[in-house]
């Protein structure tokens, strides 16, 4: 039984800008189980199954449907422990999936990365799908270049620190339809990192991580 679906096909990549840009994780990603393990690791990338959420991650939730497209599931489930995040215990009440890059991103003073996907991402209530990028070492930075969060719109959020954010909600129409994101992160003075995000080709907003320049990303 399914009761949330992301999906993404060949067009998840990441490249260092133009104009000699280097493709990090090539469109082919998504192509065969193979390659995806060549390029994402299952569940959490810091390790672990459980985060916020009331979800637990596992590999079996995570299928290539198509070659070119990975589908996460979630799945009703009863009798799991609970996930503790925050000194607090979160009840799971499902299953489901998550991939996280091998690698560490890094914006260089002077240069910066750009991702980019096509996603087709529920917005049922109680779904959470994210795109999104965290920090290796402490936290934050945290940018999330598309967050559902099953209100109907879908969030674009970068964190100075847990309180001071920048962040955009926008109605997110046609869900059972995909739509391409885009994220483009720059150095703007050795330090900060300018983010600009596009849905479906266009500019959504542009915010500035504090001190996000140099900083290794989780994706
Ligand atoms: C975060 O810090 C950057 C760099 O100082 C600043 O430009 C930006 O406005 C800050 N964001 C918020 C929400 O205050």
């Amino acid at each position: 039984m399914i009761s949330a679906a992301l999906l993404l096909p060949s067009l998840l990549s990441a490249a260092s800008l133009p104009k000699r840009a280097t493709t990090l994780i090539p469109k082919t990603a998504f192509d065969s189980t193979a390659n995806l393990e060549q390029y994402f690791v299952y569940n959490y990338p810091w390790g672990g199954t459980t985060h916020n959420g009331g979800a637990r991650m596992d590999k079996d939730h995570v299928k290539i449907s198509t070659p070119g497209t990975l589908t996460i599931t979630a799945q009703p489930v009863r009798g799991q422990p609970p996930a503790t995040h925050a000194g607090k215990q979160i009840p799971i009440n499902y299953l489901s999936g998550a991939v996280g890059a091998r690698q560490h991103f890094t914006v260089p003073s002077g240069g910066g990365l750009i991702f980019s996907g096509s996603f087709q991402a529920t917005t049922t209530r109680g779904t959470w799908p994210a795109f999104w990028l965290t920090a290796v070492n402490g936290w934050p930075p945290e940018i999330d270049m598309a967050e559902w969060k099953g209100s109907g719109k879908i969030s674009f959020n970068t964190f100075n620190t847990s309180s001071v954010l920048s962040w955009k909600d926008v109605t997110y129409s046609n869900p059972s339809q995909f739509h391409d994101i885009k994220c483009e992160l720059r150095d703007v003075n050795g330090r900060d990192t300018q983010v600009k995000f596009y849905m479906d080709g266009a500019p959504q907003a542009t915010h500035v991580g504090k001190d996000y320049t140099g900083k290794p990303f989780y994706l």
